[in-house]
């Protein structure tokens, strides 16, 4: 028997409130992913009423570290550690249903209270097993096509999104409904691609039967999560909306095809939650001290030899998701100033920051020389990303250990002239600096936001 319509959660759930009235804001990644983005949005959390994600899924991978162990979440918002937190899937996610279900359960098994705290939108798109089927088969036909993905079905299932072929979380409380849509999507051609290179046709009644037991299983976080959010900020709550992967990633922004399939950007947000631009009031950028990219794509500062490997060993920059090394570089200043740009940053946080600690000389890329033309714009141009040599300005190292520094005027000069000029590259200030995985190494930069955002009190200041 078909059931009656989703409306909003009945209980808002939410813990005793004083009056205080924060605004709505919003943390992106500013380069290719794996910022640090799970560490700054965890700080930040405790202030916020809500963390909400609006774009991706499972391919995400946000590391927290609480008390020297290790929290890895790939579909619930790193946010959602900190207890008092309602948490938010918003729309314009893809959801793994089994994944998801193991995440919380993982949560829960380590003493987080994830049921009654997390909605799942009933507008999000599901992830089929063919979703990820697709993305394997395309990652291994190797060519052209691959993009280096994270093989979880992302693509596929956005594409099937835009071509109206998918299947959303609303749908999977009707077996009937899910056999149908699953049926249409077959039937676009991908049932016939699938016999032509010798794979198995999925059943749609047996992909009916599990996704309908997997919506069972979801029911109770599944919600009208749109309307409820904003009737929630009517109220008085606060939002934090929490980006997944980065800027440079972005579908329509980023440095395409070699990108995710989502909107990573600040703007994403709108659509993937539901919620007007006027609601926002501010935004961060995540940037590491230097770069990083996983899977294939152009990476002007990218460095091949000892230096890049000693970067990834000092960062430990290996996948969450996948495992796989990270490609390692020196700080892009061009692209960086990009992300601030389509972001409209007030603010960035610079994260692994002690990663440089022992480096002589650090270089900061300030343009690019592409054919005897230099350029401080960041181009669209895949040709040019390809064969553009980055200009480095050559700036002293610090040598110093800095990850015990708990305030600007620990660090020393070098360091703290290295965060200056970037600053000055992004265009906006650095607001917070990360020396480490803990939440106490954590330094309150010169700027406002974060200290506005984190509290008086919450980190040493000055
Ligand atoms: P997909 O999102 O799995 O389709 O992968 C597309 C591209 O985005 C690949 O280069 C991935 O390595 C990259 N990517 C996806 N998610 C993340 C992330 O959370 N961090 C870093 N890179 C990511």
């Amino acid at each position: 028997m078909r059931s009656g319509p989703i409306f909003r959660a009945g209980s808002s759930a939410r813990k005793g409130q004083d009056d205080r009235q924060m605004p709505n804001i919003v943390v992106v990644g500013g380069q290719w992913g794996d910022e640090g983005k799970g560490k700054i949005v965890d700080l930040l959390a405790d202030r916020f009423d809500i963390v909400a994600r609006w774009q991706g899924g499972p391919n995400a991978g946000h590391t927290v570290r609480i008390d020297g162990k290790a929290f890895f979440l790939h579909q619930v918002p790193a946010g959602l550690l900190r207890e008092r937190v309602m948490g938010v899937l918003g729309n314009g996610m893809v959801i793994d249903p089994a994944g998801l279900l193991q995440e919380i359960a993982d949560l829960e098994s380590a003493g987080f209270h994830i049921r009654g705290r997390l909605l799942v939108s009933n507008r999000a798109q599901v992830i089929l097993p063919v979703h990820r089927l697709m993305d394997t088969a395309s990652e291994e036909a190797g060519g052209e096509t691959a993009i280096g993905t994270t093989r979880r079905g992302i693509g596929p299932a956005y594409a099937s999104k835009a071509a109206r072929l998918g299947l959303r979380v609303v749908d999977m409380q009707d077996e009937e409904t899910i056999a149908a849509r699953v049926r249409i999507f077959l039937g676009s051609g991908v049932a016939a691609h699938l016999r032509e290179s010798g794979r198995l046709v999925p059943d749609p009644a047996e992909i009916a039967a599990d996704y309908a037991r997997l919506g069972r299983e979801m029911r109770d976080f599944v919600a009208e999560t749109s309307l409820w959010i904003n009737e929630r900020m009517d109220a008085g709550a606060s939002v934090l909306f929490e980006g997944a992967q980065g800027t440079l990633l972005d579908v329509d922004l980023g440095t395409y095809p070699f990108v995710t399939s989502s909107n990573a950007v600040a703007a994403g947000l709108g659509a993937g939650v539901g919620v007007g631009p006027t609601r926002i009031d501010g935004a961060t950028g995540v940037f590491k001290a230097y770069s990083t990219r996983v899977g294939r794509g152009p990476f002007p500062t990218e460095l091949k030899g000892a230096t890049g490997d000693l970067i990834r060993e000092r960062g430990r920059e290996y996948g969450t998701t996948t495992g796989r090394p990270r490609r390692c570089g020196w700080f892009d200043g061009l692209a960086a100033r990009y992300s601030a740009t389509v972001n409209a940053l007030d603010s960035a946080a610079l994260t692994l920051f002690d990663v440089l600690d022992v480096f002589d000389e650090i270089p900061l890329c300030v343009a690019y020389r592409w054919r005897g033309m230099e350029m401080t714009e960041f181009p669209a141009e895949p040709w040019v990303l390809d064969e553009a040599e980055p200009v480095y300005e050559r700036l002293p190292g610090w040598r110093t250990d800095t990850s015990e520094a708990r305030r600007l005027s620990d660090l020393p000069g070098n360091a703290r002239r290295y965060i200056d000029r970037i600053a000055s590259l992004l265009g906006c200030e650095v607001g917070l600096i990360s020396v480490g995985p803990e939440r106490v190494q954590t330094i309150l930069g010169p700027g406002k936001f974060f200290h506005d955002y984190l509290g008086a009190g919450a980190l040493a200041a000055g």
